[in-house]
C-alpha cells in the first residue's frame, strides 16, 4: 500500500490549453525536454515532423496541418510522474476538448502575450471553471512585442472572471525583454534565449540592486518598481487553497521558444498542484490510494492504424494501479475481460504497458464494446462514475449516402463515428434511420465526418445544410406527450441515439416561445451522457 499511495502521489494530469498558435505544442515540448524525454537538440529542425509524430495521428490532421485529435504524453521530471493532456487547439474541435479536461486534475492556460484571452481560451476556461480545476496561466511570447502587463492581467480577469496572482513579472518584451522579476524570491532572472536546443539555460539570478541595475537600467529598475508597487496595492495575494478550488490563476511571463521561463513554471507547478484527487460515484468520493482500481473512458479514437482498423479508448485511471494481466470489469455492459493492448504516449513514441497507477491516462484496445463516459474497474470494485456530459451541437446536416447500395456501411460508419463522439447524429421524430441528421459542435467536423466515411467505409456521402443552432433535450419527455407538443413553425422533433426525443430550433426566440406555449415542458441545453 505503501508503494502505491507513493507512486500516485508522484503524479501530475494536466491538460493544455490555448488558442491556436499561442504555443501550446511549443510549450509542449520544452516541457518534454526538461523532462529529458526527447532529445530536442536533435530535432529542433524538424519541428513540424516531429509535432506530427507526437500528437498528430489522422490523415486529415496531416493534410490540414492542424491537430484535430487529443493525446496524451507522459514524462518523469525529478520525482514527478507528469500526464499531459494535449488538447485539440482547432475551435472546430472543441468538444473532443472539451472531454479531455474531464480527465485532467488541473489546465494549463497558454496565452499570446501580444494577444491576451482569445475566443477558444474562453470557451474552454468555462469547462474548466465548471469543474473548479486549478488553472495554470502560461503568458508566452515575452520575446516579442507584448501587452502592458496590468492591461494581460486585468484581460484574463475580465474575460475569464477569475482572479490572477503573478508569480514573476516581466522586465520588458520583445528586443527589450530582459528578464522577470521573481516575486517570491525577489530577485531577476536574466533572459537568456537558449533556443538552440541546450538544456542548461544560462538564466541568472540578481538579487543585489547595484547587479539589476547595471543588468537592466536605471529606467527599467524605476519602472519595475513603480510597477511591483501597484501590484501589490492591486493585485490579489498569492493563496494556495484558492489556487487550488480554481479561484486564482497563478500567472507566469515566459517565452517557450527560447526555453525562457518554462523550467520556473514547471517547478512551480509541480508545488501548487495536486496529486489525483477523488472522483465521485453517485455522489460520493472515490478515494484514489484506497480504492481498487477503476478508471473511466472519455474518448475514442478509431482508425489511428488504417491498416488494422483498429479503435482505441483512452481512459484515465481514478483509483488504484492498473495490472495489464488482471481481469477488469466493463461496469456497462457487466462483462469482465482483460484489456487488450494497454498503451501509453511516452513522448513520440506508444509502448504497451504492464501496470499504470490512478492519475495516468492509458489507451487500449476497444473491440466496439466501450462508450465514452464508461467505468472500468476491477471486478469487486462497485463504483460507476458519472457519464460526460454531451455538449450542445450548434451546426445540423442532413446526410444521404451518394449509393444507396452502400446503406449497410453508410450505417455503420456514421453509427462508429457518432460512437466516437465526434459528431451525434438523430432520426427525424417516428421515422427509423431513412434520414440522418447530423449535429455537429464546429463545422469543421463535417469535413471530417466525409473524408472519413469516404476513406475508411468507401461511402461517398451528399451533406445539405439545415439552418436549426439551438438544440434541447426534454428532460421529461416521459411525462408529457411528445407529439401534442406545440411548438414554433421552425421547430423540428428529432430522436437521439438513445432514443431522447429532442427539438432543434433556428433560434432562441423559439426556444423560448415554445417553453411559454408548454406549461410543463421541460428543456436542458446539454444531456447527461448516462447509459
Ligand atoms: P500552438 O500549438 O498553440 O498552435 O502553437 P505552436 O507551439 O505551434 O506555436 C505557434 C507559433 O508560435 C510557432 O511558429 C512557434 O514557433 C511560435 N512560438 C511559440 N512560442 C514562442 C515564443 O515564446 N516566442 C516566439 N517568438 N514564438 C513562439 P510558426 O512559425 O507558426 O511555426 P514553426 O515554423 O516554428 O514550426
Amino acid at each position: 500500500m505503501e508503494d502505491l499511495k507513493k507512486e500516485i502521489e508522484k503524479r501530475r494530469t494536466f491538460a493544455i490549453i490555448s488558442h491556436p498558435d499561442a504555443g501550446k505544442t511549443t510549450l509542449t515540448e520544452k516541457f518534454l525536454l526538461y523532462g529529458g524525454a526527447i532529445n530536442l537538440a536533435g530535432s529542433v529542425k524538424g519541428k513540424a515532423t516531429a509535432r506530427h509524430a507526437v500528437s498528430d495521428w489522422m490523415e486529415i490532421e496531416k493534410q490540414r496541418g492542424i491537430s484535430v485529435t487529443s493525446s496524451v504524453l507522459q514524462f518523469h521530471y525529478g520525482d514527478y510522474c507528469i500526464n499531459i493532456l494535449d488538447t485539440p487547439g482547432h475551435q472546430d474541435f472543441s468538444e473532443d476538448t472539451y472531454r479531455t479536461l474531464m480527465a485532467a486534475d488541473s489546465a494549463v492556460m497558454v496565452i499570446d502575450a501580444s494577444k491576451g484571452v482569445e475566443a477558444q481560451t474562453r470557451k474552454l476556461f468555462k469547462v474548466c471553471a465548471m469543474r473548479h480545476i486549478p488553472i495554470f496561466t502560461f503568458i508566452n511570447k515575452m520575446d516579442r512585442d507584448a501587452m502592458d502587463t496590468f492591461e494581460l492581467l486585468d484581460n484574463v480577469e475580465k474575460e475569464l472572471g477569475i482572479e490572477t496572482t503573478p508569480v514573476n513579472w516581466p522586465i520588458g518584451s520583445g528586443k527589450h525583454f530582459k528578464g522577470v522579476y521573481d516575486v517570491e524570491q525577489k530577485n531577476v532572472l536574466t533572459f537568456a534565449d537558449t533556443e538552440k536546443g541546450t538544456k542548461e539555460g544560462k538564466s541568472e539570478a540578481l538579487s543585489e540592486e547595484t547587479e539589476i541595475v547595471a543588468y537592466i537600467g536605471a529606467e527599467a529598475w524605476e519602472n519595475l518598481n513603480e510597477e511591483l508597487e501597484l501590484l501589490s496595492g492591486a493585485g490579489a495575494t498569492f493563496d494556495l487553497e484558492k489556487v487550488r478550488a480554481g479561484e486564482l490563476t497563478p500567472v507566469f511571463f515566459g517565452s517557450a521558444l527560447t526555453n525562457f521561463g518554462v523550467e520556473f513554471f514547471l517547478k512551480h507547478y509541480l508545488a501548487m498542484a495536486l496529486p489525483p484527487t477523488p472522483r465521485t460515484s453517485a455522489g460520493e468520493p472515490v478515494d484514489p490510494v484506497t480504492h481498487g482500481f477503476s478508471a473511466f473512458v472519455f474518448k475514442i479514437q478509431a482508425n489511428m492504424n488504417k491498416a488494422h482498423r483498429d479503435r482505441i479508448a483512452f481512459m484515465r485511471i481514478c483509483s488504484g494501479k492498473f495490472e495489464a494481466d488482471k481481469n477488469v470489469k466493463h461496469v456497462q455492459s457487466g462483462r469482465e475481460m482483460r484489456l487488450s493492448q494497454p498503451q501509453q504516449l511516452m513522448a513520440d513514441e506508444r509502448r504497451v504497458i504492464e501496470e499504470a497507477y490512478a492519475g495516468d491516462i492509458i489507451g487500449v484496445f476497444d473491440p466496439g464494446l466501450f462508450s465514452i463516459g464508461d467505468t472500468i474497474e476491477a471486478p469487486e470494485e462497485n463504483v460507476r462514475y458519472e457519464g460526460i456530459p454531451t455538449f450542445a451541437p450548434e451546426h445540423f446536416a442532413r446526410v444521404r449516402q451518394l449509393d444507396t447500395m452502400k446503406r449497410k456501411q453508410f450505417v455503420k460508419g456514421v453509427t462508429q463515428i457518432a460512437q466516437e463522439g465526434a459528431i451525434q447524429i438523430f432520426q427525424e421524430y417516428n421515422s427509423g434511420m431513412e434520414e440522418i441528421i447530423v449535429g455537429v459542435v464546429g463545422v469543421l467536423q463535417f469535413d471530417v465526418l466525409k473524408f472519413r466515411l469516404e476513406n475508411e467505409y468507401n461511402v461517398e456521402i451528399r451533406l445539405e445544410n439545415l439552418p436549426y443552432e439551438h438544440i434541447r433535450w426534454i428532460e421529461n419527455w416521459r411525462e408529457i406527450d411528445v407529439e401534442k407538443l406545440s411548438g414554433t413553425s421552425d421547430m423540428k422533433k428529432v430522436v437521439d441515439m438513445k432514443g431522447n426525443p429532442l427539438l432543434l430550433f433556428v433560434n432562441a426566440w423559439s426556444v423560448g416561445m415554445t417553453l411559454d406555449r408548454n406549461e410543463n415542458l421541460v428543456l436542458s441545453e446539454f444531456s447527461r451522457n448516462e447509459i
